[in-house]
């Protein structure tokens, strides 16, 4: 693996592959009570330029049960926001800490800080990608599936961050992937293009959410109004109706589709309650599974 986790589309398949393993190792070894603290002395610094339940909590949990501990460095209370250029807050930071996790607005902060940093920088989510989420997403898949080849995963709504995380693993991954998603509202067209020209099982963007929906292994929605665009919110909802998960469309699916969100969720808007409550649902292992994948993530890149 690379130095840092940015991108989805950096790792190749044997990348995916350790991960996954390492993942499955630790939660089995937490399940059992052994305790296993590789990254003892260490130190992990959290950079948050915006909010977060299950990242936060998951890293800093991940951080202290693998031996090391976790800072909590919200941009309001470092010098980030007084105008301290990314270069000297990313080599100075260097030369205290052992990795770096950044949820922030720009993918291209993130890249910057990486080439300046001499420590593992991991994204945990910008505007353009959520690599931490989709590597939880696939494994919550193998644990329930047994694998991803072959199968078919439909995401309806937004082209936002979550929407590019899936094509850039259906880059590079044997399963095909069905978007639906409003006008106006697609994916990152660059991600997009390069997805449909090199996924192996194929990306295909659709209008229609029942031609994503049908025959799907898996059914996956986000959020219609992501961080950052709250001024948007009136005329996003008008746009997507149409575009929500709800029993009718969860119909036209395999009947052990699985149902999966990358939480918060907004109930009523982009999932029905029913659904997302409901017995294909399976978004509590999903957010669960943040604490191991990422653990298994900070021992491959800071070990
Ligand atoms: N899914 C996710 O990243 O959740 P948080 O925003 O709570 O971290
Ligand atoms: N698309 C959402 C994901 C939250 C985890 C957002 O960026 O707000």
């Amino acid at each position: 693996m690379k130095k840092d986790l940015l991108s989805e589309y950096d790792l190749e398949r044997s990348d995916y592959e350790a991960v996954f393993e390492r993942s499955h190792y630790l939660k089995r070894l937490l399940r059992e009570g052994k305790e296993h603290t590789p990254l003892k002395g260490k130190t992990l610094g959290m950079i948050f330029d915006k909010s977060s339940t299950r990242t936060r909590i998951s890293f800093e949990v991940g951080m202290y049960q693998l031996g090391g501990v976790a800072l909590f460095l919200s941009s309001r209370d470092t010098q980030i926001d007084r105008g301290e250029i990314i270069a000297d807050t990313a080599r100075i930071m260097s030369r205290y800490l052992n990795g770096i996790m950044i949820r922030t607005f720009s993918q291209a902060s993130v890249e910057e800080f990486a080439h300046y940093a001499t420590i593992p920088v991991i994204n945990g989510l910008t505007d353009l990608l959520h690599p931490c989420q989709l590597l939880s997403d696939l494994f919550t898949i193998i644990e329930k599936r047994g694998g991803y080849e072959g199968l078919k995963v439909a995401y309806v709504g937004d082209g936002n961050n979550m929407a590019n995380s899936w094509i850039n693993a259906a880059a590079k991954l044997p399963f095909r992937l069905d978007l639906a998603c409003p006008a106006g509202y697609d994916p990152d067209a660059a991600i997009l293009k390069r997805g449909m020209a090199e996924a192996p099982a194929g990306v295909i963007l659709h209008r229609d959410p029942a031609e994503a929906l049908r025959d799907a292994d898996v059914v996956y929605t986000d959020v219609w109004v992501s961080m950052g665009q709250e001024s948007e919110r009136e005329t996003r909802l008008q746009r997507f109706k149409g575009y929500q998960v709800n029993q009718a469309l969860i119909d036209l699916a395999r009947k052990d589709v699985l149902v999966m969100h990358c939480l918060p969720a907004h109930r009523g808007e982009e999932i029905t309650a029913e659904v997302i409550d409901g017995p294909r649902s399976v978004i509590i292992d999903e957010a669960e599974n943040r604490l191991h994948v990422q653990k298994a993530v900070m021992e491959i890149l800071m070990q």
